[in-house]
């Protein structure tokens, strides 16, 4: 291999700049010459028309951070496979060898993993640096960890304005339908309640939940001031399992339902329970706070930080992940493999996986759940019982998520 190209593809997050720099770095390291391939698949599929491509050497490294989040390369969300040009896989190699480009790192999720398996499959050398903050493959995938740090932020950062106004924050999270990074900055948050998609809400569980502790705090604290924070993730389910989606948000290129309103339903079920109690204006009158026709119940706020949960900065552990990710793919390419995603890099080992595996859903733990309910945080649901299962292990390390 003489001549590679890298592309990132999917929603961006933390992290990926540090695939690309330890691709580079590796690639360098090994007399390769790594190429960018400008806004993923896209600018795969339009490669033959370009004039020239942007060669990291050290000096090209030199003018990006790996700390930024945010690709470098840019992005895109297209499916190759849609594409009804049916040369569509000819142009692709066409391009690949007007560049003289051998392979491809491709650092993406199970929906960009999922084109990648089928590049892999019509013969374009490439593997799999796994990114996406949802956290849903079967390997750590970069820009989780920063994710997560930043939702953690946040819902920690809404507690001053949630407790000045006494209210219920509700903060509304991305993660599609894995809640792995609602669960983890929700615990990371100290947040009160998280409902994820795995678990479809009981509202009535979690409006007990939520009053008892907001007014627990409002009545003990000596200034009557508490909140309650809840984390949601947007692809929470109704109780019968069907989506909560704003329909007016439409689909994205993989045809995915874009996934909104999620805090605005949680604000919703929890607003039509304040009203109808008969104990909330009472407490409000006990606190002192009641005023007849202008601030009778608890408020109830929705914050979506929205693209600001993987925008910014990436955390540490992502950029280590990412460097490893990235220049372990160059590795693999340069030993002939194709259609394969790094795992982990552990000493000498290069772990790794098929792609078609490694781009398997993987949802939140539900034992998981059972053992933070039995710490008090509510799930929205019936709390489980949690039966420990005691295990001594040898020195075996294995990181949270
Ligand atoms: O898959 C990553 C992700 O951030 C999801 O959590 C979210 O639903 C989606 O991308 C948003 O995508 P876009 O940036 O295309 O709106």
């Amino acid at each position: 291999m003489k001549k590679l190209g890298i592309l990132t593809s999917g929603g961006d997050c933390g992290g990926l700049n540090a695939v690309i720099k330890g691709a580079a770095f590796m690639a360098l390291s090994k007399g390769i010459e790594l190429y960018i391939i400008p806004n993923g698949y896209a600018g795969l599929y339009n490669l033959v028309d370009q004039e020239s491509l942007v060669l990291l050497d050290p000096h090209r490294l030199d003018q990006f951070d790996a700390n930024f989040a945010g690709s470098e390369a840019g992005h895109s969300r297209v499916k190759i496979k849609a594409i009804s040009n049916p040369e569509k896989y000819n142009r692709i190699k066409e391009g690949m060898n007007k560049f003289n480009l051998d392979g491809l790192v491709i650092s993406g999720g199970d929906d960009s993993g999922s084109v990648m398996v089928d590049l892999s499959m019509n013969g374009i050398s490439c593997v799999h640096a796994p990114k996406t903050m949802d956290l849903d493959l079967q390997t750590y995938s970069v820009g989780g960890d920063s994710t997560i740090n930043r939702i953690a932020q946040f819902v920690q950062d809404l507690k001053t304005t949630g407790r000045t106004h006494n209210r219920i924050i509700v903060t509304e999270v991305f993660g599609r339908y894995a809640g792995h990074t609602a669960f983890r900055s929700g615990i990371a948050a100290e947040a009160d309640c998280i409902l994820i998609p795995e678990i479809p809400a009981d509202w009535d569980i979690v409006y007990e939940h939520a009053v008892s502790r907001l007014t627990r705090r409002i009545r003990q604290s000596d200034v009557h001031a508490g909140t309650y924070s809840i984390v949601v993730a947007e692809g929470l389910k109704n109780a019968d399992g069907s989506d909560i989606v704003d329909e007016a948000a439409g689909v994205d290129a993989f045809g995915h339902k874009k996934l909104a309103g999620a805090g605005k339903y949680v604000c919703q079920e929890l607003k039509k329970r304040l009203k109808a109690d008969k104990e909330m204006p009472v407490f409000m009158k006990e606190t002192g706070m009641f005023v007849e026709g202008i601030y009778e119940l608890p408020e109830v706020r929705e914050v979506t930080p929205g693209h600001l949960v993987r925008a910014g900065n990436s955390s540490a552990y992502d950029i280590n992940f990412g460097y490893e990710a990235g220049a372990a793919a160059v590795l693999l390419l340069s030993e002939g493999k194709s259609g394969v995603t790094v795992s982990k890099v552990k000493g000498r080992k290069i772990e790794f996986i098929e792609s078609s595996k490694a781009i398997e859903q993987k949802y939140v733990d539900l034992d998981q759940v059972a053992f933070y309910e039995s710490i008090g945080i509510c799930f929205g649901r019936k709390v489980a019982s949690y039966e420990p299962i005691l295990r001594e292990v040898d020195g075996v390390y294995d990181r949270i998520y």
